[in-house]
């Protein structure tokens, strides 16, 4: 099997600098060579001239931050998840800031119209131009691709692609009060950080697959941000919440969505390599590259 790891050095989509530098992180920690060794047939895309999509002027959008920087680096986004995803290789993309997923939506989906979407975060990231309280748009790339964001000419390229019954989150623990309405109104499965206290895991990826997946024969898209996991597993991300997910349970997460044999992509977002201490940044770059390999098929035994 081929894998194409795309990163994308970027971070438009949030104020804090150093997420850019995340996906090179997992790249110099050996992530490629981790995954030759996994007997992935691995091709790499650092795009590093991301900087390049930055237009001169790009005043605010309906509250939006860097509206039409976010989108012209989420077009190439998805066309590069598209092209590789049509070619039938698993895509791997390393952020970055969240609203890349703006992108690694809509390419999954364009190539696999039938996938289902396991968003895996702290943050639901479902906030519409109306209802963002930051103008961060890694808050708000669900909105986008669920076509409930209204229209605006600068996203025009994307298609309202996701269902609201193809998503589920797991480890939600800070949703603002809108997002939590329009989990509400449009009848999104999450299961919080509670549930995962409850029901334990295991039951909470097995309830996620039936949600989502019920005769587990769709594709799954699943984007990972690492500040789903608790701070002291992965300090270096810049909107960390305490009480999230343990080491093993980020870890079961992506062993059992590969171990169901329809995983075609993943996303690794949000690693800051900027944040907290040289010990904070190895952990968190480390926890990464672990991760990911387990969504490529690395089990314990
Ligand atoms: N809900 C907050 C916002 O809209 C935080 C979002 C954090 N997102 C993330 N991808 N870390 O700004
Ligand atoms: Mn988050
Ligand atoms: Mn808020
Ligand atoms: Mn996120």
């Amino acid at each position: 099997r081929r894998a194409a790891v795309l990163a994308f050095p970027f971070n438009g989509g949030q104020g804090r600098e150093g997420v850019e530098l995340g996906g090179m992180h997992l790249v110099e920690h050996g992530i490629l060579e981790q995954l030759k060794e996994m007997e992935w047939e691995t091709s790499f895309e650092p795009n590093e001239d991301i900087d390049t999509f930055r237009p001169s002027s790009d005043p605010d959008i309906e509250g939006l931050k860097k509206p039409r920087f976010v989108s012209s680096v989420t077009k190439r986004v998805a066309e590069q998840v598209s092209t590789a995803a049509k070619a039938g290789d698993f895509v791997v993309t390393l952020g970055g800031d969240h609203s890349l997923a703006m992108g690694t939506v809509s390419g999954v989906f364009e190539a696999y119209p039938d996938a289902c979407l396991i968003w895996i975060d702290a943050h639901a990231d479902i906030n519409t131009p109306s209802t963002t309280d930051s103008g961060n748009m890694h808050g708000c790339p669900i909105s986008f691709v669920m076509g409930i964001a209204g229209d605006i000419p600068e996203f025009a390229w994307i298609k309202k692609c996701l269902l609201p019954e193809r998503l589920v989150y797991i480890g939600l623990r800070d949703v603002d009060p809108a997002e939590k309405k329009i989990l509400k109104d449009n009848g999104i499965k999450a299961f919080s950080m509670h549930h995962v206290d409850k029901y334990g895991i295991g039951k909470v990826v097995e309830m996620a697959l039936d949600h989502v997946n019920p005769n587990r024969d769709r594709p799954i898209h699943l984007s990972f941000d690492v500040d789903a996991l608790d701070p002291s597993v992965a300090p270096s991300t810049g909107t960390p919440v305490r009480g999230g997910l343990t080491f093993r349970e980020g870890h079961y997460i992506c062993e059992a969505l590969a171990e169901t044999g329809l995983l075609v992509a993943a996303d690794i977002m949000e690693v800051n390599p900027a944040l907290e201490d040289e010990q904070a940044v190895f952990q968190t770059v480390q926890v990464g590259c672990s991760l990911t390999r387990c969504c490529l098929g690395e089990t314990l035994l």
